[in-house]
């Protein structure tokens, strides 16, 4: 994808936010209510003091032109993992998304814009045994891309500490921890960690460090 139109995604990533919020008050039964549809137990939480890494990454094709065969989210998830150690689970669609990049694109939009929660492949783990939970990816349209946001609808994390980790070509976190904040609002989120994609590809050592750094700050 050309620079120029990643740029305008980035900008536009923030401005689909809205519309995700206009389109969930749109298909809302109850009257103008903006409420994400996240699923609530009401039955007693036993929370263990695990830790979970989740995280979703799209490796093949990716920005600016380039072949992952690990995604870029993907290898600070392993960094994270060789310190804080506990369990994985990587989030991977039933069904891939393109192996083309601009096809992608068009299609994490129209996600987003209609509201879809794509299907997870694998069963997603039950986190009740975890108190901690690592929670990432790429910045897709200034938010989760929409598979991730089906992992969050079908898991209640309100009662756990939650710690973002995105990568993304400009946008920083974009809307995320807007997002993580509607679907989690009672959770105890700490400082996430944000990296450019190209960077963490470029040099894997100097996010490795960078990835410690933050960690420790958090006394990991
Ligand atoms: C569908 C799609 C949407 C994207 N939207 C944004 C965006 O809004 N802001 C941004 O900075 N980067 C955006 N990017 C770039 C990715 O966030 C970046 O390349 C990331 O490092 C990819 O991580 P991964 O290898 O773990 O999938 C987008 C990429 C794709 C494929």
């Amino acid at each position: 994808m050309e620079r120029r139109k990643l740029l305008g995604l980035i900008t536009a990533g923030a401005a689909s936010f809205g519309g995700l919020l206009a389109v969930n008050a749109q298909n809302s039964s109850a009257s103008d209510s903006l409420e994400i549809p996240v699923n609530r137990s009401s039955r007693p939480i036993k929370r263990g003091n695990k830790t979970l890494v989740v995280y979703y990454s799209k490796t093949g094709r990716n920005y600016p032109d380039l072949e992952l065969t690990v995604g870029n989210t993907a290898r600070i998830a392993h960094f994270i993992h060789a310190r804080v150690g506990g369990d994985v689970f990587e989030i991977v669609p039933k069904r891939p998304y393109p192996v083309d990049y601009d096809q992608t694109v068009d299609q994490a939009q129209r996600e987003e814009s209609q509201n879809v929660y794509p299907a997870i492949k694998e069963m997603v783990p039950d986190t009740d045994p975890y108190s901690t939970i690592f929670l990432g990816h790429p910045v897709w349209w200034g938010e989760q891309p929409m598979v991730v946001q089906t992992f969050m609808r079908d898991r209640d994390l309100n009662y756990g500490t939650i710690i973002p980790f995105v990568t993304h070509e400009g946008s920083g976190f974009g809307n995320s921890l807007d997002v993580l904040d509607q679907y989690y609002p009672e959770a105890r989120v700490l400082d996430g960690f944000s990296a450019r994609g190209t960077d963490v590809y470029d040099n894997p050592g100097a996010a490795r460090r960078d990835v410690n750094a933050w960690l420790e700050g958090l006394g990991f």
